[in-house]
């Protein structure tokens, strides 16, 4: 059986996703991973082709799929949409040395890095991206196409909505049962803050502690 995978975007975030890629699915002989991506003109990246949307759902294979390495969360959703309505499906990405505690549901088409920690009584979304060394702890629940930067620290109790985009080494506060820290839907939370306080959709909030940025 062919197993053809392709990862969506060789951008930075693509080719920090690709080798981890490369180690789940390499010991597969009859796998073939590739890039895809329509706005390259190069044929091949770091020793891996690349293809066009169009192209790779044209080439031959028994099972087709894809994972979406596009850090902007608005537009890593666009790009879902557009390769459900052509009828492609998507598989996830987890670096061998994550770790994965009790009850933790991960919704399709994840990108878990190298290093990553999720604790347990946790539940996310769809094409969720986890970048290198970030963790989530208990009893968080996280929406659809969230994004954590590298290094985010999301502790317990946090819920985030849909669309938000965590920069890196963002230090989230914990919530408590009943009463958890929400940050909205579409909200963006600057590289480096501490957010201490509940963060409204939409916002971005920037420092120690976290104010809305200003502009
Ligand atoms: C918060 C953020 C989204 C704002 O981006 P932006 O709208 O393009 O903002 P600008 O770069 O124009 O900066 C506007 C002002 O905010 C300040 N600022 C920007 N990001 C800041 C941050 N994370 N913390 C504190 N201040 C910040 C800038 O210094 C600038 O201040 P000034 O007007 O006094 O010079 C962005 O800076 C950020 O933190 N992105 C996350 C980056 C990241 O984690 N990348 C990971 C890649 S894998």
């Amino acid at each position: 059986m062919s197993l053809l995978l392709g990862i969506y975007g060789a951008g930075g975030c693509g080719r920090g996703i690709l080798p981890v890629a490369s180690q789940q699915f390499g010991a597969r002989p009859d796998s073939r991973l590739v890039f895809v991506d329509d706005g390259v003109r190069a044929i091949e990246i770091n020793g891996h082709e690349v293809l066009s949307f169009e192209g790779f759902m044209a080439v031959p294979a028994e099972e087709r799929r894809i994972a979406l390495a596009i850090a902007s969360p608005q537009q890593r959703q666009e790009v879902a949409e557009r390769c459900l309505a052509a009828g492609a499906s998507f598989f996830e990405v987890r670096a061998a040395n994550a770790i994965v505690m009790d009850e933790v549901a991960i919704g399709e088409g994840a990108l878990i890095s190298p290093f990553v920690t999720f604790t347990s009584n946790i539940r996310i979304g769809r094409h969720f991206h986890a970048n290198l060394y970030s963790s989530v702890e208990h009893d968080c629940v996280i929406g659809d196409y969230v994004t954590f930067a590298p290094g985010v620290r999301c502790n317990g109790n946090v819920h985030i909505a849909d669309g938000a985009y965590l920069g890196a080494g963002a230090l989230i506060r914990q919530g408590r049962p009943g009463h958890p820290l929400r940050i909205g839907a579409g909200a963006v939370v600057g590289m480096g803050a501490v957010v201490t306080r509940d963060v409204p959709a939409g916002a971005t909030v920037v420092g120690n502690p976290a104010r809305l940025m200003k502009g």
